[in-house]
């Protein structure tokens, strides 16, 4: 047995869809099937560093009917690396380096004897080095990018999917109406998972992703051929990471005290005005941005992090600690977060994406 009686459980980094179903999924697990208590922790790291004040007993009630709500009843928080811990205050920035052991430190004056940590790549790394230092850890992959290791699919990329494709069917039907191209800016960071999916599905004339350096030649090129054939109008989908052949990707923001400080943004913009250049359409951009993070996750989202969240639990009363649960085809496995940390996914060129894109004669712009 693994003498676990007490479970805390947290989600940290960007929010995603499909987080509140994992906590009920945690919470449900642990309770009706193994009798444990569960304690939420509150804004991420930034609660366990702060301890009792942000732990919250979870029990049946309080996650009765989240299943369906985007966000996080826990908070959460992209900051707060307790392995290098910078904070803000009414003085400023404060730099408190390696408060770990802090941490460490509230778990057991909690009592909790385990944790299962919702999150991404930085939130995960972090996982690690907890788990490093002896805390019983299990990771459950978040992230709307579905860029982590080791798993086919993280919970809250179908939703983004599904937002975006949504987004680009309406795009859709004004660029028709005014014979426009209109840019799509999807999220993703590194990876085009979200655009290549969501351009697939929104029958999208081009789609420009990171994996694949465009040059917008060929770009304007599509477009111009189409319209020999008569379609007066093109969606172009963009995800944020995208970069030309001879040029880096667009940053919008550096966020100083975050473990990924680099924030993605504003290439939509830029390659609309090229497009109405060289395309001869009049050309306008929309930038999806948080709007793929909210609202309601798919029913696969909620069905998928159900399974992760109680797998989960099932792995901490098992003792198979320091690893992260992960899709494997339909089956539920996992692997260790030290495997897990530092290869982030993208799309392969030659995948299955990208093939079904140039099927349809999709511009990849290459
Ligand atoms: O990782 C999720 C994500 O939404 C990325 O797609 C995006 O680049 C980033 O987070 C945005 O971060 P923030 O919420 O800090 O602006």
């Amino acid at each position: 047995m693994s003498g676990i009686k007490k479970i805390g459980v947290m989600t940290a980094g960007g929010d995603c869809p499909g987080l509140n179903a994992v906590i009920r999924a945690v919470v449900k697990t642990a309770i009706q099937k193994y009798d444990l208590e569960v304690v939420g922790i509150r804004h991420g790291y930034r609660g366990l560093y702060l301890g009792e004040q942000e732990f919250v007993p979870l029990g049946l009630h309080d996650v009765s009917g989240i299943i369906s709500k985007g966000g996080t009843i826990l908070y959460s928080s992209n900051k707060d690396n307790l392995f290098d811990y910078t904070y803000v205050d009414e003085h400023g920035q404060q730099h408190r380096g390696d408060v770990s052991d802090v941490g460490v430190e509230n778990l057991k004056k909690a009592g909790i004897d385990a944790l299962v940590v919702i999150g991404g790549d930085g939130t995960l790394t972090s996982a690690r080095d907890f788990s490093r230092k002896g805390v019983k850890i299990i990771g459950v992959p978040k992230t709307i990018d579905n860029d982590l290791a080791s798993t086919d699919t993280t919970f809250g990329f179908d939703t983004a999917v599904a937002t975006a494709t949504e987004a680009i069917d309406k795009l859709r039907t004004t660029a028709e109406s005014h014979s426009r191209t209109i840019v799509v800016e999807v999220m993703g960071r590194y990876a085009g998972f979200i655009a290549i999916a969501s351009a697939l599905a929104g029958g999208a004339d081009a789609a420009l992703i990171p994996e694949i350096p465009y040059d917008i030649n060929i770009v304007a090129n599509a477009i111009r051929e189409n319209r020999a054939r008569g379609k007066n109008f093109a969606l172009v989908v963009v995800a944020e990471g995208a970069k030309p052949k001879d040029g880096g990707m667009v940053i919008s923001k550096i966020v100083e005290n975050s473990p990924d400080p680099i924030r993605l943004g504003g290439i939509g913009e830029v390659i609309a005005g090229q497009l109405e250049h060289l395309a001869g359409l009049e050309c306008r951009a929309t930038i999806l941005g948080h709007t793929q993070r909210g609202g309601t996750p798919t029913a696969n989202d909620r069905i998928l992090s159900t399974r992760y969240g109680a797998y989960a639990v099932e792995m901490l009363m098992e003792g198979k600690f320091g690893n992260m649960v992960t899709l494997d085809g339909a089956k539920l496995s996992y692997d260790s977060l030290e495997n897990v940390i530092g290869r982030n996914k993208s799309v392969e060129p030659d995948g299955y994406w990208v093939k079904a894109a140039r099927a349809v004669h999709m511009c990849l712009g290459d």
